[in-house]
C-alpha cells in the first residue's frame, strides 16, 4: 500500500543558513517541474514560518494540533498546488511533544512521493526528532568558518543516530576568494556538496510574493540550481536550458564537483 516514498530533513544547527528556503524551493520543484506529489512540514515548532514562503499566514489547523492530538495530520494539510501540500507550525508557539513527529509523518507516506522536514537550528528536543522521523538527511550550510564548524557538528550528530547523509547543500555563494570552497567543505565534513546555491536576491523577494522562488522566477540561477539538485533527489534528469551554460559545456571539460556528486547520489550513495 505504502508508495515509493522519502521522508527527506533538512537541517543545520545554525540558525538562518536557509533551510526553509531551501525545503520550500526544493519542494516546489519536485512538484512543479518533476509531477512529484510533495508535502513539506514544518518541524521547526518554537520558531516555525515555512507557511509564510506560501502565503500561509494564520493557518487554523498546524502541525502543534497533530502532536498535540487534537486533529488528524491530513486536517492540518493545506494545499498549494494540486501536488504541493504544507503542514505548517503555529506561530502561538503551543508546546508540543516533538518526539510525536516520527509516527505522524509515517502516515504521509501512502499519500506522498516526498515528505520534506524543516527544521529547528537548534541542537534540541526539535532537531532530535526531525532526526529520528527522517529517512534521510539533506544539510544546508554556508561558505563560512563559523558555519562550517556547526555544519561538521551536525553531520557527526547525523552519524551518531545512523541517518544516511544525501548531502550537503551550499547556500549563499557570493565566489568571493576568501569563502570557503566546495573541495574545503567536502574535506572537513566528509559529506559530497549537492547543490551551490548563490547568493541571490530573488530569494528575498520571493518570501515577499509568498511564492518560492523556483516558481516566481524559474529561470533565474538559484531556481535552476534548486531544480538540478531536485532532479538528483528522485533520479530524474534536468538540463540546463540556459545557453550560457551550454556554450560552457562545449569549451570545458571538466564537469563541475556538485554535478559529479549529484550523478553518485542517483545511484543511492549516501554517507
Ligand atoms: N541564496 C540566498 N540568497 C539570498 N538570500 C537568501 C538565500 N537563501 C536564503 N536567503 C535569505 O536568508 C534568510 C534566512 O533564510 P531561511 O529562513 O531559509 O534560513 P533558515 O536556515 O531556515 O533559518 P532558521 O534557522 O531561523 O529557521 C531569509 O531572509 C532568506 O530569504
Ligand atoms: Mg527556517
Amino acid at each position: 500500500m505504502s508508495r515509493e516514498s522519502k521522508i527527506i530533513g533538512v537541517i543545520s544547527i545554525k540558525g538562518g543558513v536557509g533551510k526553509t528556503s531551501v525545503t520550500a524551493n526544493i519542494g516546489a520543484a519536485l512538484a512543479r517541474e518533476f509531477g512529484k506529489n510533495v508535502v513539506i512540514v514544518d518541524a521547526n515548532f518554537s520558531a516555525p514560518n515555512l507557511g509564510l514562503h506560501f502565503g500561509l499566514t494564520q493557518p487554523t489547523v498546524t502541525l502543534h494540533d497533530v502532536l498535540s492530538n487534537k486533529v488528524d495530520i491530513g486536517d492540518a494539510i493545506h494545499e498549494y498546488d494540486k501536488n504541493l501540500h504544507i503542514v505548517p507550525g503555529s506561530l502561538l508557539n503551543d508546546k508540543v511533544n516533538p518526539y510525536n513527529l516520527r509516527e505522524k509523518v509515517k502516515k504521509l507516506k501512502s499519500y506522498y512521493d516526498i515528505i520534506l522536514l524543516d527544521s529547528s537550528p537548534n541542537l534540541n528536543d526539535e532537531l532530535r526528532a526531525v532526526m529520528l522521523a527522517a529517512e534521510q538527511l539533506i544539510v544546508v550550510t554556508n561558505p563560512d568558518f563559523p558555519t562550517l564548524s556547526t555544519t561538521m557538528h551536525a553531520v557527526k550528530v547525523a552519524r551518531q543516530k545512523r541517518v544516511p547523509i544525501m548531502g550537503i547543500i551550499l547556500n549563499r555563494v557570493r565566489n568571493k576568494s576568501f569563502e570557503l570552497s566546495v573541495e574545503e567543505i567536502e574535506e572537513s565534513c566528509g559529506v559530497p556538496v549537492i547543490g551551490v546555491l548563490p547568493e541571490n536576491i530573488t530569494m528575498l523577494e520571493s518570501v515577499a510574493e509568498t511564492t518560492p522562488a523556483t516558481l516566481y522566477k524559474p529561470n533565474t540561477d538559484v531556481a535552476i540550481e534548486f531544480k538540478k539538485i531536485a532532479a538528483s533527489l528522485i533520479d530524474a534528469r534536468y538540463d540546463d536550458p540556459r545557453f550560457s551554460t551550454k556554450l560552457k559545456r562545449m569549451f570545458s571539460s571538466d564537469p563541475k564537483k556538485e554535478d559529479v556528486n549529484r550523478d553518485m547520489l542517483r545511484k543511492g550513495v549516501m554517507y
